[in-house]
């Protein structure tokens, strides 16, 4: 079994918290998908939005832990390449840190969960959520565009998931043997060179302009006093770009 069998199940929780099970179960890394799900959870601990329709997939990884901090640039690589090579989408960009856009809309966010016992890396959980036919008024908190929403058409969602799965897998086998993954998705940020506000998790309140993001994932903040300050992604609640 490769990733590319994805195990689909009609319901569940979160395909997250299936990995997590699974990994009790199983030394192999695999791929679970659901048609919807009852606690989608997206970063910060908010809600991810799950009718049918959409796809949702998650991982359950071994990765190099020297490697754990690029998994989830693998994810919205992925994403980036899919809407990209296969649909011709434009203007699709990534947001940092988690986020694929198309014309300043999210159409995905990759969540990762790692999980280590005594300080060693047990395994991985990589989520993917893809809007594929959402339409229609969702709480989310943030504006979000479909394929449906930019094309018109009904995509069927397991042969979506299909599709996107080739493009992980590719960027993750290439991951073990080169150092470009972080460069490349560096390349698609468009976050860089903006003026933003971040909301941080001690209520904090950062104002500036977006200098880069490092090797890490961590991104590169000229605050409005010219101070520098590396800020690592899951001190942030909130990211507006201005
Ligand atoms: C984000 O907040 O942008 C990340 C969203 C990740 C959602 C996906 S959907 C599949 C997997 N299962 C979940 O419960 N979450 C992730």
């Amino acid at each position: 079994m490769t990733l590319k069998d994805i195990i689909w199940f009609e319901s569940c929780d979160s395909t997250m918290d299936v990995c997590h099970r699974f990994s009790d179960i199983t030394k192999k890394e695999i791929s679970i998908g659901a048609l919807s799900q009852l606690k989608g959870r997206g970063t910060k601990n908010r809600l991810w939005v799950s009718p049918k329709g959409n796809v949702f997939l998650s991982f359950l990884l071994h990765p190099d832990p020297l490697k754990v901090h690029i998994i989830h640039m693998l994810g919205t690589l992925a994403i980036y390449e899919f809407l990209s090579q296969s649909f011709h989408f434009e203007k699709i960009s990534l947001k940092w840190p988690n986020d694929v856009m198309v014309q300043g809309k999210k159409i995905s966010g990759v969540l990762q969960e790692n999980i280590y016992q005594n300080q060693n890396l047990t395994y991985t959980v990589l989520g993917i959520g893809l809007n594929v036919n959402l339409e229609g008024i969702y709480d989310i908190n943030t504006e979000y565009t479909s394929m449906k929403i930019i094309t018109g058409k009904s995509y069927n969602v397991k042969n979506i998931a299909s599709k996107v799965i080739p493009y992980f897998d590719n960027l993750y086998y290439s991951s073990k043997t080169t150092n470009e993954i972080v460069s490349l998705w560096k390349n698609k940020i468009d976050t860089i060179g903006k003026d933003v506000f971040l909301e941080m998790k001690d209520n904090k309140r950062l104002n500036g302009k977006v200098k880069g993001v490092n090797d890490e994932g961590d991104l590169l903040l000229v605050k409005t006093d010219k101070t520098q300050l590396t800020v690592k992604s899951g001190l942030v609640t909130k990211l507006i770009i201005n």
